[in-house]
């Protein structure tokens, strides 16, 4: 009797745990963490590390600026998350450039083999400057969840002309106050490096940005760069904390952000969006067998009803899933710019069709729909 009553609770509280266990994914809907509240991770980034998944994002409240920092979460199976707390905190020191107050966007985070090290770099703009600063920010921790130490900001590659830049547009003497934007002169100017060599020795733009790491352990930055003309993708140095110089450029003048890279049986992929600040548009894709280039274009990658929208939402990270081949999960951020902690995440599966990255909407899904 008592066996029978012991096997009864036993099952009773199987089924409560797997109750309160989350074991499915429900894009656009509040995403609870293990404790109870709504997961505060947007224009997230994650990373794999001791069989653990880690999901950086940046903090956000009733307004867009960085009033806490870059939280971070962790789980097992991608569905539950244990937050782990701030990861970079601002500072209350006015004369710090991550100030409380500051922009923090897209935090992602790599983990360094040699130094043995976790390497977060975002995109940072200064305090009450808008967006006009386009830095890209660097810090540093010994453990995955930090604390991390802020290190320095950045304007990219000062100095360095990217790969295939042409002789004679490295001497071209036109310049912006020559131009009026958005005519066909103004457009083959920006294809010519107008911006390029504009900032050229002080260091170029970067906002909506990534990492991407390789498998022989080179690390790689992509930026929305020349006032969001044109991605640049530059090497990072072997401690994942500086630039090499050498970059290249994706798509001139195409005006892509929020760019997603990551690669499957040796090609490179990359999903970015157009540029229309907070509100949704169609997601493109590209591919290359060197990362360097050529990237082709493929088109949106979003299918079906939304899909002009990318599902109302905004790329901001490819999950390639452990132990999964060819499991690769799109996760996007559908912004709330009046009430900017109500943003919600899109996890959706990325599958591919004939040799091109597609994603369909579900209202729920699992792991397990992964053929
Ligand atoms: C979006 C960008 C976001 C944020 C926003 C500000 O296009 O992807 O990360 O910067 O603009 O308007």
């Amino acid at each position: 009797m008592k066996n029978k009553k012991n096997i009864l609770f036993y099952l009773l509280l199987m089924s409560v745990l797997s109750w309160m266990n989350a074991q499915e994914f429900h894009p656009g809907e509040i995403w609870k963490d293990t404790q109870g509240n709504p997961i505060n991770a947007h224009g997230g980034g994650i990373l794999f590390q001791n069989n653990t998944y880690y999901w950086y994002g940046e903090h956000k409240d009733k307004t867009n600026d960085a009033r806490i920092g870059v939280t971070c979460y962790s789980s097992r199976d991608l569905y539950n998350w244990k937050y782990e707390g701030v990861a970079l905190a601002v500072s209350n020191d006015p004369g710090s450039e991550i100030v409380s107050g500051c922009i923090i966007e897209r935090p992602k985070v790599i983990y360094n083999k040699k130094n043995k090290e976790y390497i977060m770099w975002f995109h940072l703009e200064l305090k009450d400057q808008g967006y006009k600063a386009a830095k890209t920010a660097v810090a540093v921790s010994k453990t995955p969840a930090g604390p991390f130490v802020y290190v320095k900001s950045y304007n990219p590659d000062a100095g360095h002309w990217p790969l295939g830049f042409k002789e004679e547009w490295k001497h071209k003497e036109i310049t912006e106050g020559d131009l009026k934007g958005w005519t066909p002169e103004w457009e083959k100017e920006v294809q010519e490096g107008l911006y390029i060599r504009r900032d050229f020795k002080n260091g170029q733009m970067a906002r909506d940005m990534t990492l991407f790491v390789d498998d022989n352990g080179k690390a790689y930055h992509i930026h929305s760069s020349e006032e969001n003309m044109t991605l640049h993708i530059s090497e990072l140095t072997d401690d994942y904390k500086g630039f090499t110089g050498k970059y290249a450029l994706i798509a001139p003048g195409g005006q892509n952000e929020a760019p997603a890279l990551f690669k499957k049986d040796g090609m490179y992929y990359l999903i970015t969006s157009g540029c229309t600040s907070w509100d949704p548009n169609a997601a493109r894709s590209f591919r290359a067998k060197s990362i360097w280039g050529p990237w082709e274009s493929l088109g949106n990658p979003a299918i079906g009803e939304d899909a002009e929208t990318t599902f109302h939402s905004q790329s901001t990270f490819v999950l390639p899933v452990h132990g999964k081949k060819d499991a690769f999960i799109f996760m996007a951020d559908r912004w709330r710019p009046k009430n900017p902690i109500d943003g919600r995440y899109i996890w959706l599966p990325l599958e591919f069709q004939n040799g091109r990255p597609v994603i369909r909407w579900k209202d729920h899904w699992s792991l397990k729909d992964f053929k």
